[in-house]
């Protein structure tokens, strides 16, 4: 590790504390001159350092700047994340995940972005991805679980992820089947999972999770339809998130949720959580649109409907999109 990375890594662990330029040297092992020279360069990389004489140094509570080292500093995974990639832009980081997969990238590697020039959302639709504004992160499994397990790797995701929000937050997340998070009435997170099957038959090769957090106010990317909808978590809650915590508290979420998901247990969590639960919605059944009774959610996260004659149907998210509550 060189010096700045040992920084980085130092202002990581130190929560937000000043730390002396003096401790500093002493910890690094170099001049009080190269820990300046340092910071300096640090600073002029994007990372936002307060400098305050008599206390030392510390990484802003508003630092914005992505890095695989803070990002680590974080991590607890045994799996997950010990391969990070951290971009300034690309089109998408799931489909920079896939081709990572698909030349033999190994199980838990992180692909994060500042920005996505096409960031994809599902049904084809575009998720909206300016710079230094969200999360936007695909996450490689190479999971030994069958077709039908793999089914829930998108419900488990959301959970994971609303906990890891909720976590840093100390704010309500809830999520609307199946795999958008919501705070206070509006979306600030969706979850793309992408799979790749192997020859063998019901086999699961890979599959990339991706997932986008509106996190710093957005104001001005989103066009005016979108606003009514959309939110990010500055918005709800005042709180400026550093975007590489809240990818460490993600990528340690997911781990646990992952690890659980074969025996069902975290759906009892995305019940609680779940929004469309107890009103009537429409919904997009194979091409037609349905008014019915949302029940709640089956043990393999379907949706359970009762229609107006009163049949009861459990309807998986391939069938049914496009939920909406009737107010
Ligand atoms: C949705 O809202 O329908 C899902 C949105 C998923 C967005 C994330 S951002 C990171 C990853 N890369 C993409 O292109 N999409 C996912």
């Amino acid at each position: 590790m060189n010096v700045k990375e040992s920084l980085l890594e130092t202002f990581a662990e130190s929560n937000g504390e000043y730390i002396s330029g003096a401790l500093l040297a002493e910890k690094l092992g170099v001049s009080r001159n190269a820990v300046w020279k340092a910071v300096k360069s640090l600073e002029t990389e994007g990372y936002s350092i307060e400098a305050v004489t008599s206390r030392g140094y510390r990484l802003t509570a508003e630092n914005n700047h992505l890095s695989d080292k803070l990002i680590n500093a974080f991590l607890k995974t045994e799996h997950i994340g010990k391969n990070i990639t951290v971009l300034d832009e690309t089109d998408s980081t799931n489909n920079f995940a896939k081709e990572l997969a698909s030349s033999g990238a190994e199980h838990g590697t992180v692909v994060v972005a500042d920005m996505q020039t096409s960031g994809k959302g599902r049904l084809g639709r575009n998720f909206v991805s300016p710079k230094g504004k969200g999360l936007y992160m695909s996450v490689i499994i190479r999971p030994d679980f069958s077709i039908e397990t793999a089914s829930l790797i998108t419900s488990a995701a959301a959970c994971a992820t609303a906990c890891a929000v909720e976590k840093l937050c100390r704010h309500d997340v809830k999520i609307k089947w199946v795999n958008d998070l919501y705070m206070n009435g509006r979306k600030m997170c969706g979850i793309l999972t992408e799979a790749s099957c192997g020859l063998e038959i019901k086999s699961l090769d890979y599959a990339v999770i991706g997932i986008g957090i509106n996190v710093r106010s957005a104001e001005g990317s989103f066009s005016r339809e979108l606003r009514v909808s959309a939110t990010s978590i500055e918005d709800e809650t005042g709180l400026k998130i550093d975007r590489n915590r809240l990818c460490a508290e993600v990528i340690n979420s997911l781990e646990t949720y992952l690890s659980e998901m074969e025996n069902h247990n975290y759906i009892r969590e995305y019940r609680n959580r779940e929004l469309l639960t107890g009103n009537t919605i429409t919904a997009n059944v194979n091409g037609s649109t349905i008014i019915a009774f949302a029940e709640g959610i089956d043990d393999n996260a379907n949706l359970i409907i009762k229609l107006p004659d009163g049949t009861i149907k459990h309807l998986n998210s391939g069938e049914a999109n496009l939920c909406r509550v009737i107010e």
